[in-house]
């Protein structure tokens, strides 16, 4: 099934210069590029966009990387595109992550791994609205949603 999803190249990527290769990874594996931008999160939207993990004991530290630099925000669009771009990320933490994913290949420990991508239909559904108008996603690809 065609479905879109949502991925940010978060800070320790940008940051080293590797914006270029994952854009690069994620159209070879078939992902169209539905819209696109660069974002400076402040901790407060941080906070907001990561508001299911506001328990857990990494949470602080989350938001602090997450606001610690501009990130690439991406909606992404491929046939079963949420558990696609899951197993092309790879596992949380990147030591742990198969050969070859993004995670292995780019991550530098479980907190720094370069990429984040929706988890469910419904984590979607509340992340691409997060960042994109239905506008934004409409005007840059020129075909209707
Ligand atoms: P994401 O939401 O960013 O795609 O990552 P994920 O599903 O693989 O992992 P999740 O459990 O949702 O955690 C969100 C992000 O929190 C940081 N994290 N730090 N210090 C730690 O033990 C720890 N665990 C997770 C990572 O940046 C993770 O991607
Ligand atoms: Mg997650």
């Amino acid at each position: 099934m065609r479905q879109q999803t949502l991925a940010i190249i978060k800070p320790d990527a940008v940051q080293r210069g590797l914006v270029g290769a994952i854009l690069q990874r994620l159209e070879e594996e078939g992902f169209r590029i539905r819209a696109l931008k660069m974002v400076h999160l402040t901790k407060a939207q941080a906070e907001a966009f990561y508001i299911v993990h506001r328990e857990r004991p990494f949470y602080d530290s989350l938001m602090t990387y997450m606001s610690s630099g501009p990130v690439v925000v991406l909606v992404l669009e491929r046939d079963d595109a949420i558990d696609y771009l899951r197993q092309v990320m790879g596992a949380t933490d990147p030591a742990k992550a198969a050969p070859n994913t993004i995670r292995r290949l780019y991550g530098t420990n479980i907190e720094r791994n370069a990429i984040h991508g929706s988890d469910s239909p419904e984590s979607a559904a509340f992340e691409i609205p997060f960042f994109f108008s239905r506008w934004e996603i409409f005007q840059s690809s020129g075909a209707p949603l």
